[in-house]
């Protein structure tokens, strides 16, 4: 199993990885494009656009895993991390608006063109305080003649250190099929994309909002150890006194 990053060449066979992996996806799939039947090319077309705008944005890693099949190169899998400073309201409406192409998006509904631009007011809050500076999970898509092979996971892992080697938390906003795969990475569910009066994605399945936080602030080995120390140093010097001062009391 091979990362590396994408690259400008891999986009289109990326798009249609993702057309393939979205299909059945409540938000992407049903909600946001209910008509990508009847016009898989525009369906594609969308993560192109939404791919192909985003692969320069310096907060973002772009990766893909691979297999080599003799000497031709298969893409299984993509993931496109975004490093978010203060919050998520900034970069996800620009990874939300990637594709001014879509008025053309016959595969879309128009009414759900912004949703998930909508949604985000009602959660944000959720990327506050300690939470503010974190390795975002913005897509992730294993090519589904490939899933429950380990490259969905190999994706994650790679974001949980660049999370480690920023000091950051990690997380993402999970689908109903990615909830376990994050759990099983160590993410722990804080709330729901779809909480709050008048929220557009009320109804939809999935939609955990997950963190990771052991990721920055892992304890070195030598750290317990020290704490132990002077725990026992303080409980000693605290039974020693009880010892003198009961046999002061005793004695008198
Ligand atoms: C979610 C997704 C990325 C998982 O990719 P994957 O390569 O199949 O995942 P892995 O093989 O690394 O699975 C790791 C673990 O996650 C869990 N998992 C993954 N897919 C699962 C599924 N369909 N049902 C139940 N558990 C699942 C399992 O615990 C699995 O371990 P196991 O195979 O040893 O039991 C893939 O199913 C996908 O692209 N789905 C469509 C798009 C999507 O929902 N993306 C996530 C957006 S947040």
């Amino acid at each position: 199993m091979t990362i590396r990053q994408c690259t400008e060449g891999d986009i289109e066979a990326v798009a249609q990885l993702c057309a393939r992996a979205c299909s059945d996806d409540a938000l992407i799939g049903h909600l946001m494009h209910p008509h990508r039947k009847e016009y898989p090319d525009d369906f594609v077309q969308y993560f192109y656009s939404r791919i192909s705008r985003n692969l320069h944005d310096s907060a973002r890693c772009h990766i893909v895993t691979v297999e080599s099949k003799e000497t031709q190169e298969i893409i299984t899998g993509y993931a496109d991390w975004l490093r978010c400073d203060d919050g998520l309201e900034g970069p996800l409406r620009v990874s939300a608006n990637a594709g001014q192409e879509r008025l053309q998006n016959r595969a879309a509904n128009p009414a759900f063109a912004d949703v998930i631009e909508r949604a985000e007011s009602y959660t944000k809050h959720y990327w506050t305080g300690s939470r503010a500076r974190t390795w975002l999970l913005d897509f992730l898509m294993v090519d589904p003649c490939h899933q429950r092979k380990g490259f969905g996971r190999q994706l994650v892992n790679f974001g949980l250190e660049l999370a480690k080697r920023d000091g950051t938390c990690a997380s993402v906003i999970a689908s109903e099929t990615g909830y376990l795969l994050y759990v099983s990475c160590g993410f722990k569910p804080v709330g729901w994309m779809q909480e709050g009066e008048g929220n557009p994605l009320r109804d939809l399945p999935g939609g955990q909002i997950l963190f990771n936080e052991d990721t920055g602030r892992r304890i070195s080995p030598k750290r317990p150890i020290w704490y132990l120390q002077l725990l026992w140093t303080f409980l000693h010097q605290w039974l020693s006194t009880v010892v003198v001062v009961t046999a002061v009391i005793v004695s008198t």
